[in-house]
């Protein structure tokens, strides 16, 4: 089979397309032909060894996709080749090999079906950040209708936030700096879009709430904006920190957290067990329904582009980035 191998840790210029024999699924695992794929940051940090895993080399990237059943190892049941199945976030991409390839070996625990109304595009770009941005509103106990304010809204894990976020009830805020996306946020359901990059974000945002604070910031940036966004937050607010886009906090005053009783937790959707991440995954599809939305992708590349995708997402993406492995 065809596949982006990546030959050693340091960096996306050291994955080449290879050609290798196909996968056998293992016993509990199913054999998926991988129709779409989507990118993720993590994919890179991966590459460049920025990323805990340390997988075997070469290795395969690609952590979401969606695909055909090839095949099942003994003992799986519930699934049968000729389906359709989309992964959960697992090992698949991290610790083993991932869905840049044709062919991908899963644990049959880390499938679902393509939720209806979902096109397969929609599929292989849905779980991961659905199931990351899931982690950053629930794992705190918020008041009904709590202002979030999502930072990179118009990425993959912002756009997921902005949705879930108007499907439990609350009010999605987002930040992006490109005018035209902060438009389509509006369209996603966000009551109220800024740029980082306006200084005067703060005073708008609070004008619009009518003095109300946040309740939740969920942050996908980190860097220099970080205090900012720490500072719009009311008493008692919380902040889900998830990626950091923009690198290190260069500055940062703990005495920020003290009088409001703020607190901060990582999100890290890796821990999710596979029961957890398919309970959680319900809920989503759920939350969803009552938003009435679905993943929203951005574009996709053919097979032999996965560089130039990786700069188009490097850039800030709407929504999600496509690889195109065999459309179906
Ligand atoms: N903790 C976890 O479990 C977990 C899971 C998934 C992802 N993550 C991390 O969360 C972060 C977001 O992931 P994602 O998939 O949403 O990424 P993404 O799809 O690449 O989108 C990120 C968005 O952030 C903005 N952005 C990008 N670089 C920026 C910069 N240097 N400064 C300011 N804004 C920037 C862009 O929006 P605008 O151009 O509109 O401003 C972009 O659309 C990444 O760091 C990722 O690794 C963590």
């Amino acid at each position: 089979m065809k596949a982006w191998l990546l030959d050693k840790l340091g960096g996306l210029e050291n994955l080449h397309i290879g050609e290798m024999a196909s996968p056998e699924p293992a016993s509990g695992e199913v054999l998926l032909r991988v129709h779409f794929a989507a990118l993720n940051p993590a994919d890179r940090y991966l590459a460049e060894g920025a990323y805990p895993a340390r997988p075997a080399l070469p290795h395969i990237l690609g952590r979401d996709g969606v695909g055909e059943i090839a095949a099942v190892g003994a003992g799986v049941t519930g699934w049968r080749p000729g389906q359709r199945a989309m992964l959960l976030r697992g090992a698949v991409g991290v610790e083993r090999a991932g869905t840049f390839a044709e062919f991908v070996c899963v644990p049959a625990d880390n499938l679902v079906a393509v939720p209806e109304g979902w096109t397969l595009q929609q599929a292989g770009g849905g779980s991961l950040t659905y199931l990351t941005a899931w982690q950053a509103i629930t794992q705190w106990d918020l008041p009904p209708a709590s202002n979030i304010l999502i930072t990179g809204a118009s990425g993959g894990v912002g756009i997921a936030s902005v949705q879930l976020a108007k499907g439990l009830g609350h009010r999605a805020m987002a930040l992006s700096r490109s005018p035209a996306k902060q438009e389509k946020l509006r369209q996603s359901g966000a009551v109220w879009v800024g740029s980082p990059d306006d200084s005067q974000w703060r005073k708008g945002l609070m004008e619009y709430a009518g003095g109300r604070k946040v309740n939740l910031v969920i942050d996908n940036i980190g860097g220099a904006g970080f205090s900012d966004v720490v500072d719009v937050l009311g008493p008692n607010g919380r902040i889900s920190v998830v990626g950091r886009l923009a690198g290190p906090v260069p500055q940062f005053n703990t005495a920020s957290l003290f009088f409001r009783r703020l607190r901060v937790g990582g999100v890290a959707a890796g821990t999710y067990s596979a029961a957890e991440a398919q309970a959680a995954w319900q809920d989503i599809l759920t939350t969803l329904r009552q938003a009435e939305a679905a993943p929203v992708i951005d574009r996709g590349f053919d097979f032999d582009e996965l560089p130039q995708a990786f700069e188009y997402l490097a850039r800030g993406p709407m929504g999600k980035v496509l690889l195109t492995i065999c459309a179906g």
